[in-house]
C-alpha cells in the first residue's frame, strides 16, 4: 500500500451533504465467494466490495481452484460443487481479515487435503480456539499457536459429525463458521445461539438452496445438500454507510441521502440508539434484493444527548461502536456503553484505541473492562492514532469536521480493507479531508 495513504487530515468545517452511494457490505460479499464457490453451476454477483479483505476470500478459492472473473464490481463464480476444492500450493494468507479466517476454517475443515490458514500482524493476535474448540468436536483435526491464534494447521481426510452447540460468544464468525462445517458433516448440526447476531450466512445458504430451520434461537442445518449456484445482489454495507450516519447526525447543516443500504434486522440497532440519542433518520424505498431488506437511508443534521446504550442492542450494531463513541462525544450528557467486551478482540482493542483517541482529542471518557463512559463536549485538534483499523481510522474523520483544529489520522492504510474509496467519497460528500 503505498505511504500516501497512510494518514488522513482533517480541516473542520463542512457538511454531509447530497446522494452517496456506499461500496458494497463486506459480510455478504465474503459469503457470496464461499458459497457461489462450493456451488454447482455459475453464481452471479454485482455489487460485490472490491476490499482488500473480500479479495482475500475471492483469492483464497482460486488458489483451491475454483474460477472467479472480477470486472469491476460484478463477480462470476464457477463453482466446483461441495468437495472440488483442490489443495492450494501453499498457505492461505487472509490479511487482515477475521471474517474470512474464521469461516474458512469451518468450511474447510472437513475437506480432504490439509491446508494451513495465516494473516497479518493483526489477524495473528485474534482469537480462534472460539471456532476451532467446537469443530475438534465435530471432529476435525485443527491445530493453532499454544495462544490459540494462528497459523492455523487442518489436517484434512477427518469425517465431521453434527453437534449442538451452544454459543459462549455472541460472534456471527463462530455461529457462520459452524453451519459451514455443518455442509460437510453427517446428520444435523445444531447451533444455539443465546443472543441474536448478523444471520447473513443463514439467509445465504437458503438462496443457495440449503435452507438452516430456525426455531427462536436455535438453529438447525441437516447436510447431504449441495449449494446450487444463483444470482445475488450485494446491498451497500450499513456498516460503512454508519460513518455518513453518524456524520450527517451531528455536524449542522448536512442533509444526506444513503442509497440501497442494507438494513438487515440483525445488523441495524445503530439506527435505533442514534434515534434514542435524538437523531433524525428516515428509512426510504424499504424493498427486499436477494434474500435482504434495503433501503435508502435519509439523514439529517440534530441535536444529541447521552444515553445509557442498552446491552441487548450492542451484538447488533457491534462494528458501529466506534462511530457511536464520536456522536457521544458531541451529545449533550454522558453516554455510557457496557456489554461490549468483544470490541477488545476486533482488529485492534477498539475499547482502548478509542479510548486513547478520545484523550489525545481532549474528550473526556473513562474506560471500562466492557465498554466506556464518555462526556459530552466536542474535540481540539491534535494527532490520533488508528492502531491499523480500518473503523478507527474512519470514526476519528467524523470528528475532524467538528474539532476546534486540524486532526490528524495516523496508520489508515486498513480503511481499504472495508471502505475503498473512502477519502475521495467523504471529500465528494462535504468531508474537508485530504490523504498524505
Ligand atoms: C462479521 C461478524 C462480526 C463483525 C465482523 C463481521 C461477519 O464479528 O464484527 O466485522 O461477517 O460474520 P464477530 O462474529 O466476531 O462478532
Amino acid at each position: 500500500m503505498p505511504d500516501s495513504l497512510a494518514t488522513f487530515c482533517i480541516e473542520p468545517g463542512g457538511a454531509i451533504r447530497g446522494r452517496i452511494a456506499i461500496p458494497g457490505d463486506k459480510s455478504i460479499s465474503h459469503r457470496a465467494i464461499m458459497l457461489g464457490g462450493i456451488a454447482e453451476g455459475e453464481t452471479t454477483v454485482t455489487g460485490f466490495l472490491q476490499g482488500a479483505d473480500t479479495l482475500a476470500t475471492l483469492g483464497a478459492f482460486q488458489q483451491m481452484g475454483v474460477p472467479i472473473e472480477i470486472n469491476g464490481t460484478d463477480v462470476r463464480i464457477n463453482g466446483v460443487g461441495l468437495h472440488g476444492l483442490s489443495r492450494p500450493a501453499k498457505a492461505l494468507d487472509l490479511g487482515n481479515s477475521g471474517t474470512s479466517v474464521r469461516l474458512l476454517t469451518g468450511l474447510l475443515a472437513g475437506q480432504s487435503f490439509d491446508l494451513t490458514l495465516t494473516g497479518d500482524a493483526s489477524l495473528q493476535r485474534r482469537p480462534m480456539r472460539r471456532v476451532i474448540d467446537p469443530l475438534l468436536l465435530m471432529g476435525a483435526d485443527i491445530q493453532s499457536t499454544d495462544s490459540g491464534t494462528l497459523p492455523v494447521h487442518i489436517h484434512g481426510g477427518q469425517q465431521l459429525n453434527g453437534i449442538e452447540y451452544t454459543l459462549p460468544v455472541a460472534s456471527a464468525q463462530l455461529k457462520s463458521c459452524l453451519l459451514l462445517a455443518g455442509l460437510y458433516a453427517q446428520g444435523i448440526t445444531k447451533v444455539v445461539e443465546p443472543v441474536s447476531t448478523r444471520d447473513h450466512t443463514e439467509r445465504m445458504l437458503s438462496a443457495f438452496g440449503c435452507s438452516v430451520e430456525r426455531k427462536d434461537n436455535h438453529l438447525s442445518l441437516t447436510s447431504g445438500r449441495q449449494p446450487v449456484a444463483t444470482s445475488l445482489h450485494v446491498p451497500a454495507d450499513f456498516s460503512s454507510a454508519a460513518f455518513f450516519i453518524v456524520a450527517a447526525s451531528i455536524v449542522p447543516g448536512s442533509d444526506v441521502m444513503l442509497e440501497n443500504v442494507g438494513i438487515n434486522p440483525t445488523r441495524h440497532a445503530l439506527l435505533a440508539i442514534m434515534e434514542q440519542m435524538g437523531a433524525c433518520i428516515n428509512l426510504q424505498n424499504q424493498r427486499e434484493q436477494s434474500g435482504e431488506p434495503v433501503a435508502d437511508i435519509n439523514v439529517k443534521h440534530s441535536e444529541l444527548n447521552g444515553i445509557h446504550i442498552p446491552e441487548s442492542l450492542v451484538p447488533i450494531a457491534i462494528d458501529e461502536f466506534p462511530a457511536i463513541m464520536i456522536a457521544a462525544a458531541v451529545a449533550s450528557g454522558t453516554t455510557r456503553l457496557t456489554g461490549a467486551a468483544e470490541l477488545r478482540v476486533k482488529e485492534s482493542d477498539r475499547i482502548e484505541a478509542m479510548y486513547q483517541g478520545l484523550r489525545a482529542l481532549g474528550v473526556e471518557a473513562e474506560s471500562l473492562p466492557d465498554g466506556m463512559v464518555i462526556q459530552g463536549g466536542g474535540f481540539h485538534g491534535g494527532m490520533v492514532d488508528s492502531f491499523g483499523d480500518h473503523r478507527i481510522a474512519m470514526a476519528f474523520t467524523i470528528a475532524g469536521m467538528l474539532a476546534s483544529d486540524n486532526i490528524t489520522i495516523r496508520d489508515c492504510e486498513n480503511v481499504a480493507t472495508s471502505f475503498p474509496g473512502f477519502v475521495e467519497l467523504a471529500h465528494d460528500a462535504g468531508m474537508r479531508i485530504t490523504h498524505v
